[in-house]
């Protein structure tokens, strides 16, 4: 009886001691944050060491961005996969982790990142100035331009940006593909949505009348969809441009991720898995 009430108590001041555990945990967690991109660094710092203990590895991504990361049906189960999630998967096992994908809107995932509700951001996210000021990335492991998808036969006509003028452009919210629509378009002929298959959609449903995305996710698209073509006399360059995998500033995962990315260019696999993931797509 006796034995039986201390145990009881030994168990009330464990879940106790742990509940204030975590409120602490809370407290300092919404401390950093709010100090994003000044104090961020101490916490930042020990990432890696948080991920081993907890045994996981958190990655946020828009999984609507073949071949990078989409939705298929496998074996009867939806699955969030891709070129990007093979990555993250050989990253997790580096690191001697689980992995676990969050799916969510291109345009919440560095605020997400910020938040910590992910510990990094695989999403085929070029590193622009403007996003490094509130992240960091690794270095670049894929480089692409950008293309037009048309309806089959408007293709046709459009050689430079002019011959798109008048026409309504759909682009990613958040995307640097709205950025540019921004920069050559006036802002009622740009229509941003938070996933490419609705942009898709909206290009069959004459909503929008072109889609700008990145070349390869052009070129799986247009063969998985039947009347819509892309205007392949027009390529928009983006020299400065790539993916890359973004974390929180200073983190000291960038070494670790920079590792898994140099072996897998090494060994040649990043073309690999790109392949695989194309052949996924169709
Ligand atoms: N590379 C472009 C950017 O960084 C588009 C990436 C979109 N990615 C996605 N998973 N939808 O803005």
């Amino acid at each position: 009886m006796k034995i039986g009430i201390i145990k009881k108590l030994i168990a009330v001041v464990a879940v106790t001691t742990l509940a204030i555990g975590m409120v602490g945990c809370g407290n300092t967690e919404k401390k950093d944050t709010g100090n994003a991109g000044t104090g961020t660094t101490k916490t930042a710092g020990s990432t890696l060491e948080a991920i081993k203990s907890k045994g996981k590895l958190v990655v946020g991504t828009s999984a609507d961005y073949a071949p990078y990361e989409f939705h298929k049906e496998i074996d009867g189960k939806d699955q969030i996969v891709g070129f990007d999630i093979e990555i993250a998967k050989q990253f997790a096992k580096d690191l001697g982790v689980e992995l676990e994908m969050k799916d969510m809107a291109f345009d919440g995932l560095l605020v997400a990142l910020q938040a910590d509700k992910v510990d990094m951001v695989f999403a085929g996210m070029t590193p622009t100035e403007e996003r490094k000021q509130n992240a960091d990335f690794s270095d670049i492991y894929f480089v692409a331009s950008h293309r037009f998808i048309l309806r089959s036969g408007e293709e046709v006509s459009i050689s430079k940006i002019e011959d798109l003028k008048g026409k309504k452009i759909g682009v990613q919210k958040g995307s640097i593909q709205e950025g540019i629509a921004k920069d050559n378009f006036d802002a009622d002929k740009i229509k941003s949505l938070d996933k490419v298959p609705d942009l898709i959609l909206d290009l069959k449903n004459k909503k929008v009348d072109a889609v700008l995305v990145e070349s390869t996710v052009a070129d799986i698209t247009v063969q998985k969809n039947p009347g819509i073509a892309i205007a392949s006399n027009l390529e928009v360059k983006d020299p400065d441009g790539g993916c890359a995998v973004a974390m929180k500033k200073g983190s000291d995962l960038k070494a670790e991720v920079n590792k898994t990315l140099k072996k897998l260019q090494d060994e040649n696999k990043i073309k690999q898995l790109f392949t695989d993931a194309n052949k996924l797509a169709e």
